[in-house]
């Protein structure tokens, strides 16, 4: 079977006006008046071409055209330009194959669903326009990342997904275990020896534990892989199995840190604009009329750079709008961030220097004595993009602030070691891809990003 991609036609057409070609896909849409048929035919690409069939030069034409929607076909014909037609060519069918009949429970039959519903079919539903245009962009977003790491000479590291360190501290972590519950249940006790690891163990919940030892040996890294969270958290912008990026780079400070950042958001919108230009068009239309402008926005201007401090200073004077109390040292609400992205700047914002007591134990303490050098990224929409900070290099400070908390230190020896051979000013961030993915597509609800969602007390397949 020799196809041609509608895409590759799409870039073409001209070139194969009049000739013969050979097309495959499945039906959008299949109209009969009568002698003569349309089927809208979607091969996977974004844009779908529209078949003719006639009756006079089909001797299956009544079997195609009582064809339901999703049905597969085979479709060799004339491809004939069209400079007057909505669509700028058609083709002529010579010879329609039926591959494979679609039932008439196919949940797609009519266009117009809402998300919701489309949610309820995580199997059928990036076979519609909508979905089709978020998981294309998406998988051009991984790469995007992919080629600015690389290009860089960034190195990509796979760590553990199943680990004994809880890199936030937070204990949000699935445990993993072969233990039968039943019988710990009955026993009244657990013996993690007895268990597969023989010892306790869970989902990451981060690979920066693991891959800060070996940014060591490279110097620059990058991971990009399947992240867990097991926080009770029912918004639009957790989930509890998400994709995180993490890239950790040595002699380098939070300033540094934060130029790579910016670069790195820029660099993808620009990717998405230059590869995805009909699904951006697509969901500008129906998803969020703002999209373009404010993507264009990010990627023509600075970003923010502001304290902590600052930030609250700016949230108390307008304390009033919130629901959430304002103060210095409280861990910002998402309504607080977005005050400042979506009213105030209008722009992303790099919130910097953190008080110590709502971060994590890894970050650099500032001279202050009561802030760490870290940074969140928020933009408008969305919030929180990115976490990040320098890394505490000092060894005595870092193990000083993990007594502090109680933390098992000798179970993270792997980690301060670092300290000891030869350390150096480091620093890194996380992106939470899925809600880069939401920036890039409007999309308001993170279930909505990803193909089959996992979100607290919800799990389909
Ligand atoms: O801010 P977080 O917790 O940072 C870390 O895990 C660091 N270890 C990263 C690092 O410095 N290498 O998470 C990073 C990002 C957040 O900014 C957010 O975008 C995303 O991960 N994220 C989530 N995304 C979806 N669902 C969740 N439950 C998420 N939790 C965090
Ligand atoms: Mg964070």
């Amino acid at each position: 079977m020799k196809r041609i991609e509608i895409r590759d036609l799409y870039k073409r057409y001209k070139d194969y006006d009049g000739k013969t070609i050979t097309l495959c896909g499945w039906a959008r849409t299949v109209r009969d008046s009568k002698n003569i048929g349309f089927i809208e035919l979607n091969d996977g690409n974004f844009k779908s071409c529209q078949i003719v069939v006639e009756r006079e030069k089909l001797s299956n034409y009544e079997e195609i055209v009582k064809q339901n929607v999703g049905a597969s076909f085979e479709v060799k014909g004339k491809l004939i330009v069209t400079p007057n037609a909505k669509q700028p060519f058609e083709v002529n069918a010579d010879e329609v194959v039926v591959l494979g009949e679609s039932a008439t429970d196919y949940p797609l039959q009519k266009k117009g669903h809402t998300v919701e519903f489309l949610r309820s079919i995580p199997t059928i539903r990036a076979r519609g326009n909508l979905f089709n245009a978020v998981f294309k962009i998406r998988s051009s977003a991984a790469f995007a990342i992919h080629r600015f790491f690389q290009d860089r000479n960034f190195v990509y590291l796979n760590t553990p997904i199943i680990t004994s360190s809880d890199c936030e501290g937070a204990g949000q972590m699935f445990q993993v275990t072969t233990l039968d519950l039943d019988r710990v249940a009955k026993e009244g006790k657990v013996d993690y020896s007895k268990d597969f690891f023989g010892r306790k163990v869970a989902m990451t919940v981060s690979g920066q534990l693991h891959e800060e030892p070996i940014t060591h040996a490279f110097g620059k890294t990058y991971t990009f892989g399947p992240t867990f969270r097991a926080e009770n958290s029912n918004t639009t912008r957790h989930a509890a199995e998400f994709w995180m990026m993490e890239p950790e780079i040595c002699f380098c400070d939070l300033d540094g840190l934060m130029d790579i950042e910016e670069e790195m958001v820029k660099y993808i919108i620009n990717y998405i604009f230059e590869h995805c230009p009909d699904e951006l068009l697509f969901l500008n239309n129906i998803v969020d009329k703002g999209l373009i402008e404010r993507l264009k926005n990010v990627k023509d201007n600075d970003f923010v750079r502001l304290d902590y401090t600052e930030a609250i200073k700016m949230l108390e004077k307008v304390k009033d709008r919130f629901e959430f109390p304002v103060y210095w040292g409280v861990d910002l609400q998402s309504e607080h961030e977005r005050y400042l992205t979506e009213q105030v700047y209008k722009k992303p914002v790099f919130l910097m220097n953190y008080p110590t007591e709502i971060k994590a134990f890894y970050m650099r303490q500032n001279d202050d004595g009561k802030t760490v050098a870290a940074v969140d990224l928020l933009v408008p929409g969305i919030g929180e993009l990115c976490g990040g900070s320098q890394r505490e290099e000092r060894y005595d400070k870092l193990v000083a602030r993990m007594n502090e908390l109680g933390m098992k230190v000798e179970e993270y020896k792997y980690y301060t070691d670092l300290r000891r051979y030869g350390t150096n000013i480091h620093s890194g961030f996380g992106l939470g891809f899925e809600r880069m993915v939401m920036y890039l597509t409007g999309i308001a609800n993170i279930r909505d990003v990803e193909l089959y969602p996992r979100t607290v007390g919800s799990l389909m397949y």
